[in-house]
């Protein structure tokens, strides 16, 4: 099943359930100062969930776009390590403002992954939040009925607010959540341990698919947690996992979402993936990143110096290092993979799109790489200085020089220290950070990063 029509059947299926389909925000979040990018398909409700507007319809569904690299979610260092996270994923879900809870959400979702979807259900596992005695919050007993008419109760597992509790952020509305968990291992394996008890502990193969939310709550700034007027369905499932799992894959990357990317990135760069763990790492570093670049510059973010921009033109000099570092390119390319990336979704491509982010992406990548080789060069002499004092802790105030005269950000840096078994001191680092900030000021100018 290709992901073109697995996104169909989703919208479909909801649809039929009187679901009105909308069609994916931006990815920035621009009416909500507590966030910089939408992370969550909730984040455009809020309003209606806590009540200050009325939606025009009480059901709906869409696939939301969502970026994962700041604050509460950030998933930035699992992705490429592992091969299940993304920082920009596509979640599909479904919605009810005050009309449907918590029987009909866990009822459709068992019957779309078991029925329509046929996902064998031996392998599906649900989770319930066990309740949380300082929080006043009991165990979700309603969720624990409705799952126990469906699945064998040797499948429903409990756990804490850690992982039954979904908040978007440190304010804002909430509530518990019950999760659905696949485990995709082959039968011997299965033999050897129970998929029970690998939910929820990083096992590659056993992953949570669709997180089913109920919104109940709003957390306020002080910290605590105020009833909401009405109840609310907020449910997100990632396509990508959605895919690895009816694709029949152990990995989203080998799904036809990432194919043609990662084989784009083979003929490019000469390397094969599978082959090495370093260089594999790196090409689904490349491959995850590229596409939440291009699609960050379709909404509208452009790299710069300051907020959302910059965060994006972090991104942007990350996929760069980990080229130069662990694939040995020494020159940029990754602008040619916009026309892959957005023919992903060719109904709403043009060419001046495709042209226009392919060019700002080219123009980022030799900014960056003028500095890249110099930073390298620095980098190193500065590190063969230490081995020879036999120092494992580069100064932080040196890796602020660094990042003052070439732009390498600190997590850049980083990761050049960790590949040569170096550490760096960050409190030196932020201590000149803070120095600087004062400084700048004072003069009231804005700072060259
Ligand atoms: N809000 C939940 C999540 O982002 C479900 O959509 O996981």
């Amino acid at each position: 099943m290709k992901y073109k029509d697995i996104k169909k059947i989703f919208l479909d299926f909801f649809n039929k359930k009187n679901h009105q389909i909308i069609d994916s925000a931006s990815l920035l979040a621009k009416d909500d100062p507590s966030l910089m990018f939408t992370n969550a398909g909730m984040n455009r409700f809020k309003k209606y969930f806590l009540g200050s507007k009325n939606p025009k319809y009480v059901r709906i569904t869409n696939i939301q776009k969502c970026l994962r690299i700041t604050g509460k979610h950030n998933d930035i260092s699992d992705v490429g390590r592992d091969k299940y996270h993304h920082t920009m994923f596509e979640m599909l879900g479904n919605w009810s403002f005050g009309d449907y809870f918590k029987k009909e959400a866990i009822e459709w979702a068992w019957e779309l992954l078991t029925k329509t979807f046929k996902i064998r259900k031996s392998n599906i596992y649900v989770t319930i939040f066990s309740g949380n005695i300082n929080e006043n919050l009991e165990f979700d007993k309603e969720s624990y009925k409705y799952w126990k008419n469906l699945i064998n109760e040797n499948q429903i597992v409990f756990f804490d607010k850690k992982h039954n509790f979904w908040e978007m952020g440190n304010t804002g509305p909430c509530g518990y959540s019950s999760e659905i968990h696949i485990d995709l291992r082959e039968k011997k394996e299965k033999k050897k341990i129970e998929g029970k008890k690998l939910i929820n502990k990083g096992h590659p193969l056993v992953i949570e698919l669709w997180n089913l939310v109920f919104i109940e709550f709003f957390r306020t700034q002080n910290g605590n947690l105020e009833k909401l007027s009405k109840s609310h369905v907020d449910t997100g499932m990632g396509i990508e996992r959605l895919c690895m799992v009816l694709q029949n894959k152990k990995s989203t990357y080998d799904t036809d979402i990432f194919i043609s990317l990662i084989k784009e990135i083979e003929n490019i760069t000469g390397k094969v993936y599978g082959k090495l763990e370093e260089e594999d790492i790196a090409i689904r570093v490349l491959a995850d990143h590229i596409r939440a670049i291009v699609f960050a510059i379709k909404d509208g973010i452009i790299p710069s110096n300051k907020k959302s921009g910059y965060i994006i033109r972090k991104l942007l000099r990350r996929t760069i290092v980990y080229y130069f570092l662990d694939l040995n390119l020494k020159k940029s390319f990754l602008y040619k993979l916009v026309k892959v990336v957005l023919s992903e979704k060719n109904n709403d491509n043009s060419k001046i799109k495709e042209n226009f982010i392919s060019n700002l992406i080219k123009k980022e990548e030799l900014l960056f790489f003028k500095n890249l080789f110099k930073v390298s060069k620095k980098f190193y002499k500065i590190i063969s200085y230490l081995k020879k004092e036999g120092k494992t802790i580069i100064n932080g105030k040196i890796i602020f020089e660094l990042y003052d005269t070439y732009g390498l950000p600190f997590e850049l840096a980083n990761l050049f220290a960790l590949k040569n078994n170096f550490i760096i001191d960050k409190f030196s680092f932020e201590k000149e950070m803070l120095k600087q900030k004062l400084r700048s000021k004072t003069k009231k100018k804005n700072i060259y990063v």
